[in-house]
């Protein structure tokens, strides 16, 4: 048996892929267009493993698609890949029309041709699950209850719209079709391999080098962070268990204001690598809102405990000590990915 993963070489996508083969002994197939975000150092310790086998190459791609489908036979296909940074998406959303929106129908278009084409015994068992966000649900004002699966799309940002966009055909492709799909929609993750360009990974490497942590406008917005292997272990779970058709909302219990997690991360910093200039806080910097910037955003993950059983297993204690410890062990990570290009990123965002 066979997965094929896209995105896989991003943040989730390359935790999603490490965790399933350290637990299974299924194939799996990682199609990646190894965009800035994508890292081919992130599946490092697959290297010589018969279980993975890595393709470059686009999810616009149907030709590549089609043979990779006809050769592989996946039994599911995982789709991660996108354009997922909504500052990139404000600075250029052409990008994210191009990969969220007609990426997916792409891929769409060739697992319905490839999932008719299954002889009947196996049809019914084969799955297309779509990995999501809760930022499609908009902004909550700040005694709202929490999303729900029902809660109405009211997309901000060029990057939730296309991720909305993105739910949409999924949906219409089992309503229309019949394509057996699943659609997870989870909240902030966090973890090991998270590219320094959002939130917690660019405060970490920030904080390390002694520059400015830019926090926008008052720093009072809300998100509710979830561990990333957390969030793998969520969607091995709705593969294994979810029913057809079904969305399914991921989150931690645990909403935070941004202020606040730069505050636990340099209070973790100054236990784990104490700076000689004093207390990691004093580099935190106000800088201009992001526009648009939405003011709160939790989930409400009762249905997949409640299906499925799933909780999640860290705390935000346990998963942010985790993640900065992480960042300390990997300096050379650190140093390849601020490539030109993030450099070029960097000087425009916060110029
Ligand atoms: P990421 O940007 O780190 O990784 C995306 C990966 O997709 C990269 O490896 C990139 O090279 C690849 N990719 C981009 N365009 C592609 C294309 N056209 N064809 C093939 N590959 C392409 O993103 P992430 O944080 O790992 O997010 C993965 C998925 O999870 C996304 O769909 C995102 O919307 C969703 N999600 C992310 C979060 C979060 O907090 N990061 C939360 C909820 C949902
Ligand atoms: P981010 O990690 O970009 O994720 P998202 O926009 O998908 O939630 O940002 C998380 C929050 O942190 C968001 O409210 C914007 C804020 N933020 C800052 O305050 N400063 C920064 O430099 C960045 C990147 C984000």
């Amino acid at each position: 048996m066979t997965i094929l993963v896209t995105g896989g070489a991003g943040f989730i996508g390359s935790n999603f892929v490490l965790d399933w083969l350290a637990q299974s002994h299924e194939k799996v197939v990682t199609l990646d267009a190894l965009t800035y975000a994508g890292n081919r150092e992130n599946l490092a310790s697959l290297k010589g493993d018969e279980r993975h086998h890595f393709v470059h190459g686009d999810i616009g791609d149907r030709a590549l698609l089609d043979q990779l489908l006809a050769t592989h036979q996946p039994r599911a296909i995982l789709h991660f890949a996108a354009e997922s940074h909504v500052d990139r998406s404000i600075h250029g959303p052409g990008a994210f029309i191009k990969t969220n929106v007609e990426g997916t129908f792409t891929l769409l278009e060739a697992a319905r041709t490839y999932w008719s084409g299954l002889s009947e015994d196996i049809k019914g068992d084969f799955r297309f699950l779509h990995v999501s966000t809760d930022e499609v649900y908009g902004s909550l004002a700040p005694d709202a209850p929490a999303f729900t699966e029902t809660h109405p799309y009211e997309p901000n940002s060029p990057y939730s719209a296309s991720k909305a966009a993105s739910d949409h055909l999924v949906r219409a492709w089992h309503h229309t079709y019949g394509l057996p799909v699943l659609t997870t929609n989870c909240s902030n993750n966090y973890g090991p391999f998270h590219f320094p360009e959002k939130l917690i990974p660019l405060m970490i490497v920030n904080a390390l080098a002694g520059k400015p942590l830019p926090v926008y406008g008052d720093g009072q917005q809300i998100r509710d962070w979830l561990y990333v292997k957390d969030h793998c272990s969520a969607i091995r779970t709705v593969l294994a268990r979810g029913r057809v058709g079904e969305t399914y909302n991921v989150g931690g219990w645990n909403e935070k204001a941004n202020v606040d997690i730069v505050q636990t991360v340099c209070a973790l910093l100054d236990e784990l690598r104490p700076s000689a200039e004093g207390p990691y806080a004093r580099l935190i910097t106000y800088v201009k809102d992001r526009p648009g910037h939405d003011r709160r955003y939790a989930i409400d993950a009762r249905k997949i405990e409640r299906e499925l059983g799933w909780r999640p297993a860290e705390t935000f204690e346990t998963g942010i000590r985790k993640t900065v410890q992480w960042y300390l062990d990997h300096p050379d990570w650190v140093a390849r990915v601020q490539s030109g290009a993030y450099r070029d990123w960097i000087e425009t965002q916060y110029a």
